[in-house]
């Protein structure tokens, strides 16, 4: 048995093995946004949230504006190419209207001119989308966090990064640096063409239905993971999976790294018996660098009881 849910779900795992690698891949088609059943409820929580806590959900520097058009294009293109009947784009010269049909909204603008926008570009366009939108500037022979509107943090801080470069950022990543890792892989970003975007998954365990776990808000979902048991982590324990794209901006040559994160619960997951017994394997595997870096210290041991409860009681 199987759910549209689980068939739809961007799984993560080719074996039963987990360690860190570039494991990015050509992006085909190559679409930089993906409209899912859960749209309507994600957009809605996006906004609240850029309401709420505007500072700690964007974040931009002041010279990122020529980037952030080239954003609100790609983006716009894409989602009146893919979704039709969902979303239309009207171009006359630089005047630009744009119907969100879904929610009922146009917005007109003149394209490159923000003034004409209530809000910077970026914050404007992600509004649409169900992902986080990142843009890293490329100079200088390396990369920068320039810009971001970020809604769906997997634990970390926008406000925090912002001006930092690639290896800076990621240097809470216990083992990244080992054999120069961060090193190559920002050498990969930077040699993106345009035209050629990438796609990866990253994923970890979170206690909870929680899309915005932002390091800001630890104090409030953090202690969500010491509830945990074999008995409830079938309803309680989420496999969370970012589909993160990388595209090159042609004028600016800066680089946009689109989020979109997935939730499904162990027990959604485990109606594939596939994926339960591969995610059962990885976790028992996995060093422990990597499961306490990834935050399922205090649940991990719970998640491999209920998953291995599965298979015993199923007799298989
Ligand atoms: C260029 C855009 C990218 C940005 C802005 C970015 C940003 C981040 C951030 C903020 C974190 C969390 C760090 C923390 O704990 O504070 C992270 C984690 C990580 N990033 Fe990136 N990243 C980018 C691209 C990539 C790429 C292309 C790869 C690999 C090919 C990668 C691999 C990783 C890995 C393995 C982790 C650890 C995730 C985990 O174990 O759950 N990143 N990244």
């Amino acid at each position: 048995m199987s759910s549209d849910k689980v068939s739809r779900f961007p799984y993560p795992f080719s074996s039963d093995v987990y360690r860190y690698s570039n494991n990015s891949l050509l992006l085909d088609p190559p679409i930089a946004i993906e409209v899912t059943p859960e749209y309507e409820d994600e957009i809605t929580l996006k906004r609240k949230l850029l309401t709420d806590c505007h500072s700690r959900c964007y974040q931009s520097l002041p010279h990122t504006l020529q980037a952030q058009w080239e954003v609100v294009s790609v983006v716009l293109h894409h989602l009146a190419e893919t979704y039709p009947a969902s979303f239309t784009l009207d171009k006359k010269e630089n005047l630009w209207t744009f119907t969100n049909h879904i929610l009922n909204e146009t917005a007109t603008f003149m394209f490159g001119d923000a003034g004409t926008l209530p809000i910077e570009p970026l914050d404007f366009v992600g509004r649409h989308v169900q992902e986080d939108l990142i843009v890293m500037g490329q100079r200088d022979n390396d990369l920068f966090l320039d810009a971001g509107q970020l809604c769906f943090p997997a634990n970390w801080s926008l406000q925090f990064n912002l001006g930092m470069n690639f290896v800076e950022i990621h240097t809470p990543i216990p083992g990244f640096s080992a054999d120069r890792l961060d090193e190559k892989i920002r050498n990969f970003i930077m040699r993106l063409e345009n035209g050629q975007p990438w796609v990866r998954r990253n994923w970890s365990l979170n206690a909870g239905h929680k899309l915005d776990s932002s390091l800001e808000t630890f104090h409030l979902w953090g202690q969500k993971r010491k509830e945990i048991t074999a008995e409830n982590a079938g309803q309680e324990v989420y496999l969370r999976v970012e589909v993160q794209k990388l595209f090159r901006l042609p004028r600016t040559h800066a680089v946009l790294f689109t989020i979109h994160t997935h939730l499904i619960s162990l027990q959604e997951l485990s109606l594939n018996r596939d994926y339960a017994k591969q995610l059962y394997h990885v976790l028992v595997e996995l060093p422990d660098f990597i499961a306490d870096y990834k935050g399922m210290k205090l649940f991990r041991g719970q998640t491999i009881n209920y998953l291995h409860n599965l298979f015993n009681e199923a007799g298989c």
